[in-house]
């Protein structure tokens, strides 16, 4: 599952940020969004003889572009022993993901008559953006950038955005991404005036229909273990197939002080 699931991501950070092959490692990079989710070194596979240097290139490639070297490791990272390797050098335990799989058989649910959920179109980028910037406590100054990530999504055909409503106000968001018949469902996000009245489970309900319907199969999401929305997607029939982590590297008290562009974490990284 991790292969197809991997495959996927890397198709979407590629269309929304930069994706550098280094041979042992992939690097994603967004110079605009300074998250880790973003910001990361991910498919490491090289031998325990070659951790050190796969550190130091990736310390050296986010550390030239001010950001605070991140490693992803899933349970296909090479050499397994990678993340004691991390830890020993002084990066830290920053999230900690599970990726959930679609299995069907999800709990019924009645979607309340206050409850409507469109796909959105151009029109409503700007309602889109602003639900979600709220939905994730997105700091404001981030705002155009996260217009311009949507804007390089959206132009890719298996894009789909949805918008919830709560009796007539925009109240949540979603994303589906279709690459090869794999779907990924990121950015669910309800407004905090109107949680828990339906709107993400309506937003999913729309868009597994949705997914199903175009052929996707897998059709997966990730959430921070343990967090209120991994016991909705449980809820709605999504099953963990594996957890991922994201270590960050600890600055030192004087460098961070420096450091221009640090990681930042919203609710959720989207
Ligand atoms: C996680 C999140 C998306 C949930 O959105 P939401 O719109 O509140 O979700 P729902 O209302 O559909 O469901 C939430 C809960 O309310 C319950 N609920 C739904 N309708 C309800 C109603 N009319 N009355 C009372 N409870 C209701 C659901 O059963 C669910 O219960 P649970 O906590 O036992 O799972 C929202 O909290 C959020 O945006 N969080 C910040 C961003 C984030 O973390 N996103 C997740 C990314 S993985």
């Amino acid at each position: 599952m991790h292969g197809l699931v991997e495959g996927h991501l890397d198709s979407l950070l590629r269309l929304v940020g930069d994706m550098n092959d280094i041979g042992h490692a992939i690097l994603y990079s967004n110079r605009r969004i300074p998250s880790t989710e973003f910001n990361h070194a991910s498919r490491v596979n090289v031998t325990e003889s070659e951790t050190d240097k796969v550190i130091a290139d990736v310390v050296r490639h986010y550390t030239s572009m001010k950001v605070n070297p991140c490693f992803e490791v899933s349970p296909a990272t090479q050499p397994q022993t990678f993340a004691s390797s991390l830890l020993r050098r002084n990066f830290k335990l920053a999230l900690e993901e599970d990726v959930m799989v679609y299995r069907g058989k999800g709990k019924r649910f009645k979607v309340s008559p206050d409850v409507k959920v469109v796909a959105t179109d151009g029109s409503l980028v700007d309602v889109w953006i602003d639900v979600f910037m709220k939905g994730f406590a997105v700091p404001v100054v981030l705002r155009d950038a996260f217009l311009d990530m949507l804007g390089k999504a959206s132009q890719h055909e298996g894009t789909k955005s949805y918008l919830g409503y709560f009796q007539g106000k925009p109240a949540g968001v979603c994303a589906l991404l279709s690459f090869n018949n794999v779907g990924g469902i990121f950015n669910v996000g309800t407004t905090p005036e109107h949680r828990r009245k339906g709107i993400a489970t309506a937003l999913l309900h729309k868009t597994i229909g949705d997914s199903l319907s175009s052929g996707n199969n897998p059709l997966y999401l990730f959430t921070r273990k343990g967090s209120d929305a991994e016991r909705l997607y449980s809820n709605l029939g999504f099953q963990v197939a594996y957890t991922r982590r994201l270590y960050e590297l600890q600055l030192q008290k004087n460098s961070k002080r420096k450091s221009e562009k640090r990681s930042i974490t919203f609710s959720k990284p989207v």
